[in-house]
């Protein structure tokens, strides 16, 4: 009875998944596989400087930078909330803004930005129906794109309207979360789900 008892515990402790939400978080690329950039698949966020305050949210094969969600409760509520990533030297809040739908790019693109300041309302983590979370945008859609920017080259993350076309050479990519270490807090900022 006492040997059941203790086995049924340890079997539960053995199948508890791994951490389902943190403080602070990564953002991971998703993409189709065969598709075009499937080679960035697993690629971290992180940003792309231009100049100080304006920095395109790009993906890299290196250590990306971490991310967390900022907003009262009031602001979760309501999905009004904002993703926030802390820059600069020392580290203040940077914010993850979608491009409005009448600032797009010479292509007609609507950029992911990572500038100081605050972010776009309303872009929120959710929770993954497989467990984990990934960051989200109204009803839209995000996709990335090989771009040709000022210093060479990089996977650039772009938004669009759920109906809105996928240019050319572009993939659809889903920005899924991995929670790190780091359990540091801020004002305002609340748990993510993530895996
Ligand atoms: C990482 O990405 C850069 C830029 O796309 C590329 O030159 C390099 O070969 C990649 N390294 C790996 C290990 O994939
Ligand atoms: C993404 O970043 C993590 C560290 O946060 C690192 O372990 C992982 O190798 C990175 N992924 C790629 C594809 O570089
Ligand atoms: C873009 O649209 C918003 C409303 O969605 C408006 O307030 C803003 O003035 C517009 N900006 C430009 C540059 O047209
Ligand atoms: C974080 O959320 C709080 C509460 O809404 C807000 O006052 C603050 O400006 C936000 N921070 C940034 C950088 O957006
Ligand atoms: C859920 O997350 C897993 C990886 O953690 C990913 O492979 C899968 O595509 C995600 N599914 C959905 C529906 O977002
Ligand atoms: C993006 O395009 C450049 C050439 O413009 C190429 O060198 C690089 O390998 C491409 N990256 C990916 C991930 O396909």
């Amino acid at each position: 009875m006492y040997a059941v008892l203790v086995s049924t515990l340890l079997g539960i402790a053995a199948a508890a998944p791994a951490r389902s939400t943190a403080p602070n978080f990564a953002v991971v690329a998703n993409l189709p596989a065969g598709g075009p950039l499937a080679s960035a698949q697993a690629w971290n966020l992180t940003s792309y400087h231009i100049t100080p305050c304006y920095d395109y949210a790009v993906f890299t094969n290196q250590s990306g930078r971490s991310f967390y969600a900022n907003g009262t409760a009031a602001e979760f509520g309501t999905h009004s909330s904002n993703v926030l990533s802390d820059g600069g030297t020392p580290p203040w809040p940077w914010g993850t803004i979608v491009a409005p739908a009448n600032q797009t790019d010479e292509q007609g693109r609507r950029n992911v930005f990572i500038n100081c300041g605050t972010g776009t309302p309303g872009l929120e983590v959710i929770k993954n129906e497989s467990g984990g979370g990934k960051v989200v945008y109204g009803t839209g859609q995000f996709y990335v794109c090989n771009s040709t920017l000022p210093y060479g080259p990089a996977i650039a993350l772009y938004y669009r309207e759920k109906d809105g076309k996928l240019f050319d050479g572009c993939a659809d990519v889903e920005l899924l979360t991995r929670c790190l270490d780091d359990n540091s807090r801020r004002e305002y900022q609340q748990d993510s789900f993530c895996l």
